[in-house]
C-alpha cells in the first residue's frame, strides 16, 4: 500500500522537476525517481513487482487510433449485428452471401420429407438493410409452386396491411420460419424449425432488418422460444439477438373464414411497429397513438 502511495508522489515531483529541462537530463531525473523509488520499496521490504499492465484508457485510445472500432462485450452480446461492417464493398459481400446461403438452402435435405415433397424451397423476398423483415410460418401450395413467400390469400392480404401502412411490399423483407412447404399444409415440426433455424438466423444476420414482425404462433413462439399464445405475446416489443421484434396474428387467420374481427389488432401492432420505426401512421396525421 505504501509502495502504491509513494508512486504516485512521484508521478508529481517528477512533473514539477521536470518542467523545461532538456531530454538528456529527462531521462536522467526519470532514471534517478525510478531507482530512488525501487529502493525504497525494498526498504520497505518489497522484494518484487508485478508487471505492467495497460490501462484500458490507453488500448481504447490506440484501438481509436488504428481505426478500430470498441464494441462492449456485453453491449453486443448475443446480437446479429455484433461485428457490423459498413460501406459500399461489406453491403456487397452480405448479398453474395445471401446468394450463397439461398443456394445452400435449395440443395437442403435436412428434413428428409419436406426435401422429398416440395417442388422447389423458398427463401424469401426483398432488398437488404430494410426497415422491416416479415417472418411467417412456411410456404403452402402457391408459394411452393411459385418459389415466393406469401403469394396466395393470406399473401395478398399481407400486401394490403402493408399497403395501408404506407409502405410498399417490395421495400420490405418477406420469409418464412420454414423454406419448405410441409405437406398438406400441416404445421411444421419442432425438428423441422430447428433445423431451419440456422439458415433463418443468417438469413437475418446478412439482412440487417430495423425491426422483425413474427407473424403468428408458429413464428412467434420459434423465435421467442416460447409456447405463450399469440393473443398473448402480440401488442408489444420484444428482442431477437439484438433486432427489436414484434408479434401478430398471421394473415390467413383474419381471412373472412376465421377472425377477421382480429384486424383491428393487427393494425395496433402495426401502428406500434410503425412508430418504433418513426414513421407517420397513414390516416393518423400523425403517429396514430390516440386513434
Ligand atoms: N403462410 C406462411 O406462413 N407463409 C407463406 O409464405 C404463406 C402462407
Amino acid at each position: 500500500m505504501m509502495g502504491i502511495a509513494r508512486c504516485g508522489d512521484a508521478a508529481i515531483d517528477r512533473e514539477k522537476v521536470m518542467d523545461g529541462m532538456p531530454k538528456r537530463l529527462e531521462r536522467e531525473e526519470i532514471t534517478r525517481q525510478v531507482r530512488q523509488q525501487l529502493e525504497s520499496y525494498s526498504a520497505a521490504g518489497v522484494t518484487w513487482l508485478p508487471h505492467a499492465t495497460v490501462a484500458p484508457f490507453q488500448l481504447a485510445d490506440n484501438e481509436e487510433r488504428m481505426g478500430k472500432t470498441r464494441t462492449s462485450p456485453l453491449a453486443t452480446a448475443g446480437s446479429l449485428f455484433a461485428e457490423a461492417e459498413t460501406g459500399p464493398a461489406a453491403r456487397e459481400k452480405r448479398l453474395i452471401e445471401l446468394r450463397q446461403l439461398q443456394e445452400r438452402v435449395a440443395r437442403c435435405t435436412r428434413c428428409p420429407e419436406l426435401a422429398a415433397t416440395r417442388t422447389q424451397t423458398v427463401f424469401g423476398t426483398g432488398p437488404m438493410d430494410i426497415d422491416i423483415c416479415f417472418v411467417g410460418e412456411a410456404p403452402g401450395a402457391d408459394e411452393d409452386r411459385r418459389g415466393e413467400p406469401f403469394v396466395g390469400v393470406a399473401g395478398q392480404l399481407l400486401t394490403r396491411i402493408i399497403t395501408a401502412m404506407g409502405m410498399r411490399r417490395e421495400d420490405i423483407y418477406i420469409c418464412n420460419i420454414l423454406k419448405c412447404r410441409p405437406p398438406g399444409n400441416r404445421q411444421p415440426k419442432p425438428d423441422e424449425c430447428r433445423n431451419c433455424r440456422e439458415y433463418l438466423d443468417q438469413q437475418l444476420e446478412l439482412l440487417r432488418p430495423k425491426v422483425i414482425c413474427a407473424l403468428g404462433a408458429t413464428a412467434a413462439q420459434n423465435l421467442l422460444g416460447t409456447s405463450m399464445s399469440i393473443g398473448r405475446l402480440r401488442g408489444k416489443f420484444y428482442e431477437y439477438r439484438g433486432i427489436p421484434l414484434i408479434c401478430t396474428y398471421h394473415p390467413a387467420s383474419l381471412l373472412p373464414s376465421r377472425s377477421p374481427e382480429k384486424k383491428k389488432d393487427v393494425w395496433e401492432d402495426m401502428k406500434l411497429l410503425l412508430n418504433r420505426l418513426g414513421k407517420p401512421v397513414p390516416g393518423t396525421g400523425g403517429n396514430g397513438s390516440s386513434s
